[in-house]
């Protein structure tokens, strides 16, 4: 799959504001006492035990090396630790307040087989035993923003740092509704109780000539205060995804649209899974 080369000068907008959009996420300044933090780290944990769940469907009794790039604060790993899935974990983190935050709930509740490391996903070695790569959360398309080579470089680094039979999972934001449907969609969300957030408002648009989405998010909590996120992401349909990572040698298993395991429909799924091993 070709990626389209982007004007420079939006290259280094668009550069910018990814990095601003988690330039500060995590900020212990970004909460107001510890309740807050103890809530945040419930509810993610809460937010990946479907995912936890598919990962110990798919690798049943064996104790994993997992790395997870844009892993944030760690919260997906930790819940593999916390199921006993977890042989080691590596998350690779290019926030520092996000990484701090990992870190710091590391100390706190001595998830001691789990690296943190901050920095370029693409800078880091990885080792070449891994069994588990994980690129949720939509960063795989956040990442084809930083250079159009990025992703090719990340899966072909990940190839050679999974064992044979081992297994990438990608998770991204299927726009193709979007694209399909005018290239521009607002909603709303609202959140379980038990989150920090009340609300999202959400605003994406397709930017045709770059083939990304300018994704605008507001978030309010519960006391009505209000922060907002804006970021670029590339705009992959699933036949891109497949294409990609076969041409690295990939045999994709499957797809879903959600870590449950539900029918992807490319003209309304909101999300895309996909799973692919490295057979040789
Ligand atoms: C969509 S978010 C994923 C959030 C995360 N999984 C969590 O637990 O909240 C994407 C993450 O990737 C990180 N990121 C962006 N570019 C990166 C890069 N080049 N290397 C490593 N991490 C990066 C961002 O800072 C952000 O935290």
């Amino acid at each position: 799959m070709k990626l389209k080369s982007f004007p420079k000068w939006e290259n280094i907008v668009t550069k910018q504001t990814n990095f601003k959009a988690y330039a500060n996420k995590g900020k212990l300044s970004n909460f107001k006492n510890t309740k807050e933090i103890n809530n945040y780290r419930k509810q993610q944990l809460l937010n990946y035990s479907v995912c936890a769940d598919l990962i110990k469907h798919i690798f049943n009794t064996t104790k994993i090396n997992a790395i997870d790039i844009g892993s944030g604060g760690s919260a997906l790993l930790y819940t593999l630790y916390n199921r006993g899935i977890l042989n080691s974990g590596i998350g690779i983190e290019q926030s520092k307040t996000y990484h701090k935050f990992a870190e710091l709930w590391k100390k706190n509740l001595n998830y001691n087989t789990v690296t943190n490391i901050c920095g370029d996903a693409l800078q880091i070695d990885y080792p070449d035993n891994m069994d588990l790569f994980l690129i949720i959360d939509s960063t795989f398309p956040l990442l084809a923003h930083e250079n159009k080579k990025y992703p090719s470089l990340l899966l072909s680094k990940s190839y050679k740092s999974l064992t044979k039979g081992g297994i990438i999972i990608i998770e991204i934001n299927n726009f193709h509704p979007v694209v399909i449907n005018g290239g521009i969609k607002l909603f709303c969300k609202e959140f379980p109780n038990t989150d920090n957030f009340k609300y999202g408002i959400y605003k994406q648009t397709y930017i045709k000539n770059s083939n990304m989405v300018h994704s605008e998010s507001t978030y309010i909590k519960k006391d009505f205060t209000v922060s907002t996120k804006e970021e670029y992401v590339y705009y992959y349909r699933l036949i891109d995804l497949k294409e990609l990572l076969e041409s690295y040698n990939f045999e994709v298993l499957t797809y879903f649209s959600n870590f449950s395991g539900s029918t992807f429909h490319e003209n309304s799924s909101e999300k895309l899974v996909i799973i692919a091993k490295k057979v040789f």
